[in-house]
């Protein structure tokens, strides 16, 4: 079998958020890397997930030079409604912050536009790649090994960069014994769909019925983005368009007539939920950085933003380790960026218990979680705490 060696700086493996915005970022440090991606480009832009930017993310994209189309199509979004017992509640979240919001603008949108500057830049981006594998994490010249049309690849590294998400080879190539797991597994998950509708509120809402959760968001002045509480193995085949509208109205109109505009269900989902963390960020030269290293459940918006802060703190510390030879910030990267981590896990957890059902409960946990509604959306103690955790801090370098 042929067999290809190339030398570069940084090892990139996975093409999502976190992996394109790293390469992004050494780019513009003139930092050379390799990103190697197993899934294809349309796959990997077509996926529908994350549509919530934190402040932090918009001025990332913006840094990075990608964040022209962002600005013209994102749409910002000052606050967001709680809908329970019939009424919907809005939390002014930029008037709690000092004025900070959050923008609408699709996960896919992000990788699309992060793909083609990496193609401008002329740094390689491969696709469609297999078996790839990590070796000599510990030396200072970690490997990349994958298989592209039939020939054997092996890249050359100072750094490998593991963006490969939860199921990737990364973390898994990281000694059991050096790793701390944690992890909570939900028992529910979420039915997502995108419609062909105009979005009936300008601003999400975020409602807990006794049927369960149910999620309003959009993707643009066109299409709504809804999700609606399930079990975690939910079959979709059992949820007709008919069935999915007729759950969501239940579950999300309110007494003053507001529910979702219906449209043609252009794609359906379903995801589980769970809330995983791996310390350290970090095994001898490879560095974990997004859903590779940690999971947190939808609720709290904070799973793609998480990925880009992390990539933002270690761009800047590779940049410096190249530029002066200092290892400190490299050396501090696992910490840092697991205490940003803890902070949106608390907050993804508090969220997601707040707004969701389990079988296990009884009338004695949902009369509490209403209360707890009811003392948020009455308290602006409360209010500013949740604006503050979900517009987000400031990034971190
Ligand atoms: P990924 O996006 O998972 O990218 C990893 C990449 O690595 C993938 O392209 C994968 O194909 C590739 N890969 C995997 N294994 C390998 C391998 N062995 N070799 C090479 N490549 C590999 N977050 C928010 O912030 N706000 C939201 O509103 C939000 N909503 C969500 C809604 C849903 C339904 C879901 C599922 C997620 C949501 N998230 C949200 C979470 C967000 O989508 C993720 O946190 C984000 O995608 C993380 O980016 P990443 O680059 O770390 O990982
Ligand atoms: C989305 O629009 O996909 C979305 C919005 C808010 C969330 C999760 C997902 O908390």
């Amino acid at each position: 079998m042929l067999s290809v060696t190339v030398r570069t700086q940084v090892g990139i493996v996975g093409a999502g958020p976190a992996g394109l915005m790293l390469g992004q970022l050494l780019h513009l440090q003139g930092i050379d890397s390799v990103i190697v991606e197993n899934r294809s480009r349309q796959y990997v832009v077509e996926r529908v997930r994350a549509g919530v930017l934190e402040q932090g993310t918009v001025d990332v994209m913006r840094e990075a030079g990608v964040g022209g189309r962002l600005a013209r199509e994102g749409m910002r979004h000052d606050g967001i409604y709680l809908a329970f017992n019939g009424a919907r509640h809005r939390i002014d979240m930029a008037a709690l912050t000092g004025g900070r919001a959050i923008t609408i603008y699709g996960q896919n949108e992000v990788v699309h536009d992060l793909i083609e500057a990496r193609l401008e830049t002329g740094r390689p981006l491969h696709f469609e790649v297999e078996d790839v594998s990590v070796h000599d994490l510990e030396s200072s010249r970690p490997r990349i090994r994958f298989r592209k049309d039939g020939a054997a690849h092996q890249i050359d590294c100072d750094i490998v960069a593991g963006c490969d998400g939860y199921h990737g080879t990364c973390r898994q190539a990281i000694p059991a014994s050096r790793l701390r797991l944690y992890e909570r597994v939900y028992p529910f998950g979420w039915l997502g769909i995108l419609a062909e509708a105009a979005p009936s509120s300008d601003e999400l809402v975020y409602s807990l019925h006794a049927n369960g959760f149910a999620l309003f968001s959009m993707r643009s002045p066109q299409v709504t983005r809804l999700y609606l509480q399930c079990a975690p193995d939910e079959d979709v085949s059992k949820w007709s368009d008919e069935r999915i509208w007729s759950e969501l109205g239940t579950r999300l109109t309110t007494d003053d007539g507001w529910k979702p505009n219906e449209g043609p269900i252009v794609q359906k989902g379903v995801t589980g939920m769970r809330s995983f963390v791996a310390e350290p960020m970090r095994f001898g030269r490879l560095f974990l950085a997004g859903d590779a290293a940690h999971i947190v459940p939808p609720t709290g918006a904070k799973g793609l933003n998480l990925a880009m802060a992390d990539v933002y703190r270690l761009a800047a510390a590779v940049a410096t380790f190249y530029r002066s030879g200092d290892a400190a910030l490299l050396d501090s990267y696992s910490e840092r960026a697991l205490a940003r981590t803890w902070r949106a896990q608390r907050f993804s957890w508090w969220m997601t218990s707040m707004l969701h059902r389990s079988d296990s409960d009884n009338p004695f946990d949902h009369r509490r979680q209403l209360a707890e509604l009811e003392y948020l959306v009455s308290s602006r103690a409360a209010m500013t705490s949740l604006a503050e955790s979900y517009t987000g801090t400031p990034f971190e370098a």
